[in-house]
């Protein structure tokens, strides 16, 4: 499917809740053999992805207006993908409220099935309560394995990422192998 959308087969990694497609503009430019998917579901946002592609003759990358978790349970065939990227997810602070968040036990599962075996799942946040609980859902998962020494040294930025540094914020990344 992915395939007949890009004219060939690569990997294919998808960046979900891509805001303003910084992180998913820099992979596809530094890695042509690639295939990148951003997933957005603001429309303002997902066109600013998209008219960058387009201006910079990103044939490697493409835009979705989209719910990131519908994306990954309808449109992701199993095996399909090569890693997954949420930078900065919304955290959902309240405990009422932690129904939304996205990395969930039930999502990894989705997850586990849409990327191929010895695939990956990266988190990269800024909210501490969000990463230890992401952790522990992750933690029921037995399909994803943390990678604990993966610190994301060759991530390149994204517009959060500027912003949370320039406030000075600790930042907390994890990543999840498929074993
Ligand atoms: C805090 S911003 C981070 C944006 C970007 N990843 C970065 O690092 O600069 C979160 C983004 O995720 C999008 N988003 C939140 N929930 C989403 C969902 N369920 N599906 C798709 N996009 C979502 C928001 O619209 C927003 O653009």
């Amino acid at each position: 499917m992915w395939g007949e959308v890009f004219g060939r087969t690569a990997p294919l990694e998808v960046d979900l809740g891509a805001g303003d497609g910084v992180y998913a503009e820099a992979r596809a430019q530094r890695e042509p053999e690639r295939d990148f998917v951003a997933v957005e579901r603001l429309l303002g946002r997902a066109t600013k992805i998209a008219k960058k592609a387009v201006r910079n003759g990103l044939t490697n990358l493409r835009v979705l207006r989209l719910e990131s978790w519908y994306f990954i349970k309808n449109l992701c065939p199993p095996g399909s993908l090569d890693a997954i990227t949420l930078r900065y997810p919304d955290p959902w602070p309240k405990r009422r409220h932690h129904g939304n968040r996205i990395m969930r036990r039930e999502f990894a599962l989705d997850a586990a099935r849409a990327v191929r075996m010895g695939g990956m799942l990266k988190l990269t946040t800024d909210d501490r309560d969000y990463f230890e609980w992401a952790k522990k859902e992750l933690a029921e998962c037995a399909e994803w394995n943390p990678m604990e020494s993966w610190k994301g040294e060759s991530e390149p930025t994204s517009e959060f990422e500027e912003l949370f540094q320039k406030e000075g914020r600790e930042v907390y990344r994890m990543a999840w192998k498929k074993e």
